[in-house]
């Protein structure tokens, strides 16, 4: 691939902000600073403004040299401060888990909650939209998750969502035949669209709408429930 090419820096994804800074606080900054070389993948960068969440498009990960053995791939998408990854990862130590996170004080608090650098988990520092594009061979992972993405409410923000129809290719192409994508939200206009636009897709088909048996409940469940919210757990199966 030629110089300029390999250095090619797609648009970022705007379904988050930076707002709320990079810092961390002190124990996850100490998590970090103890796990970071072991659990988050080190990868070129583009240059340019979004460099720091944007992955080489040229370069590719190899699970099973990643984690050093061939076990059933979960890639978490916007895994936040780690609750269902941690929670998952214990339970479940013959599968392996990538975790993709914009958010630095995110993944630093989740490795303060691992007690220990789990061998089972890897981060990516990374905007998913873009880097599942290229990064992961094609039906790779055994299951995707997408648990209580930024809903964007208003309107005019609607476009910043992460679920659409350009994204479910993305990662349709992640997932085998029969594999799974749950998804999780408390904001019924988002489970709407997620349904419209997984229902329409010709990649996806629905499998549940039955809780996600490793998901528990986290922060986001607790405060949409506490605001009245219904919590919607859909699992969309590879056709
Ligand atoms: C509302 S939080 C939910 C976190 C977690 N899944 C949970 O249920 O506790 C959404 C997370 O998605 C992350 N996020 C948003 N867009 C992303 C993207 N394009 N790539 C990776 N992470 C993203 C945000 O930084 C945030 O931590």
């Amino acid at each position: 691939m030629s110089e300029p090419d390999a250095l090619r820096h797609p648009a970022r994804t705007r379904s988050f902000t930076r707002r709320g800074g990079r810092m961390l606080k002190q124990s996850h900054q100490d998590a970090w600073e103890r796990y970071a070389e072991a659990l988050v993948l080190d990868v070129p960068r583009p240059r340019g403004a979004d460099g720091s969440t944007g992955v080489d498009p040229a370069y590719r990960i190899d699970p099973g040299q990643v984690f050093g053995r061939s076990a059933p791939l979960v890639v978490e998408i916007g895994s936040g401060s780690g609750d269902a990854l941690v929670h998952a990862a214990t339970r479940r130590p013959d599968w392996d888990f990538l975790a993709l996170e914009v958010w630095r004080p995110g993944i630093g608090h989740a490795m303060a909650k691992m007690g220990g650098p789990l061998p089972n988990v890897r981060f990516l520092e990374a905007d998913a939209a873009l880097a599942l594009q290229s990064l992961l061979p094609p039906g790779s992972a055994h299951e995707v998750w997408t648990f209580f993405p930024d809903p964007w409410p208003k309107q005019r923000h609607h476009k910043r969502r992460l679920v659409s129809s350009d994204f479910a290719a993305t990662v349709a192409a992640l997932v085998p035949s029969g594999g799974l994508w749950r998804l999780a939200t408390d904001w019924g206009a988002y489970a709407r669209h997620m349904r419209q636009v997984l229902d329409a897709h010709p990649a996806w088909e629905l499998a549940s709408t039955g809780r996600a048996p490793l998901r528990p409940v986290t922060r986001f469940e607790r405060r949409g429930t506490e605001a009245g919210r219904e919590i919607v757990d859909l699992a969309y199966r590879r056709a």
